[in-house]
């Protein structure tokens, strides 16, 4: 099957994404907003795992239901800003395992230095959502998705909020066996990295810091 890359079309998440971009929209809403927009992302991106037949006794016969056959999940946020996406993806699927990389861009080169990683000890038997509200140039998504592949999962998915073009494509290219979902894919970058029209800085506005 041929990896997806989908720009998510979906009344709830472009209503929601507009508030969320909005710049006077308060840190516990943008909070709210950011794991709604991941929940609803998170449905599709979970639209081909596998089930298995079961039958549910009901008060009133058998119901013929399917269940999850491969249950393994596990997501990955990338510290700080995709911590804003956990709480959304975890009430969905609460019996994932959670791994974190921690990475912070250099804000004169943009380029990604990795401070943290630790991953669970069992994800090559587990398929990896790495979870990041904003793929700008592109280069920590990359990275984090390189230290995951190391330990070989069985497969990983990339869910972000946000997506700059040039972002996308080096994404595409680096990792052409990850699907990608991003709530919406943006104009461009300004002359500081920050993706426009974006929301401005993820971790800011979900920390309240700044
Ligand atoms: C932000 C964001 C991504 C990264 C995207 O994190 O959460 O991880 O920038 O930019 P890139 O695609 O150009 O690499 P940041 O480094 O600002 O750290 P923070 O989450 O701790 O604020
Ligand atoms: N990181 C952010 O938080 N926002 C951007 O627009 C780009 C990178």
């Amino acid at each position: 099957m041929s990896r997806k890359v989908m720009i998510m079309d979906h009344p709830l998440i472009a209503h929601k994404l507009s508030i969320l971009r909005n710049e006077n929209t308060p840190s516990v809403q943008f909070r709210t907003l950011i794991n709604e927009i991941s929940q609803l992302m998170v449905f599709e991106a979970t639209r081909d795992l596998e089930t298995e037949p079961v039958d549910v006794k009901t008060p009133c016969g058998v119901a013929k239901c399917r269940q999850l056959s491969g249950k393994k999940l596990a997501f990955v946020p990338i510290l700080r800003a995709g911590i804003g996406m956990l709480d959304g993806v975890m009430e969905l699927v609460p019996s994932a395992r959670v791994g974190h990389i921690g990475l912070y861009r250099d804000e004169e080169t943009l380029e990604p230095h990795e401070y943290y990683c630790k991953l669970p000890h069992d994800i090559a038997e587990r398929e990896v959502f790495v979870v990041d509200p904003m793929l700008a140039t592109g280069g920590s998504a990359c990275d984090a998705i390189k230290l995951i592949k190391k330990r070989k999962p069985k497969k990983i998915s990339f869910l972000c909020t946000v997506a700059a073009p040039c972002g996308l494509e080096k994404l595409k290219e680096e990792h052409p066996d990850v699907d990608i979902y991003c709530a919406a894919l943006d104009d461009g970058l300004n002359e500081n990295g920050y993706i426009i029209p974006g929301l401005g800085d993820a971790g800011d506005r979900i920390f309240g810091t700044k």
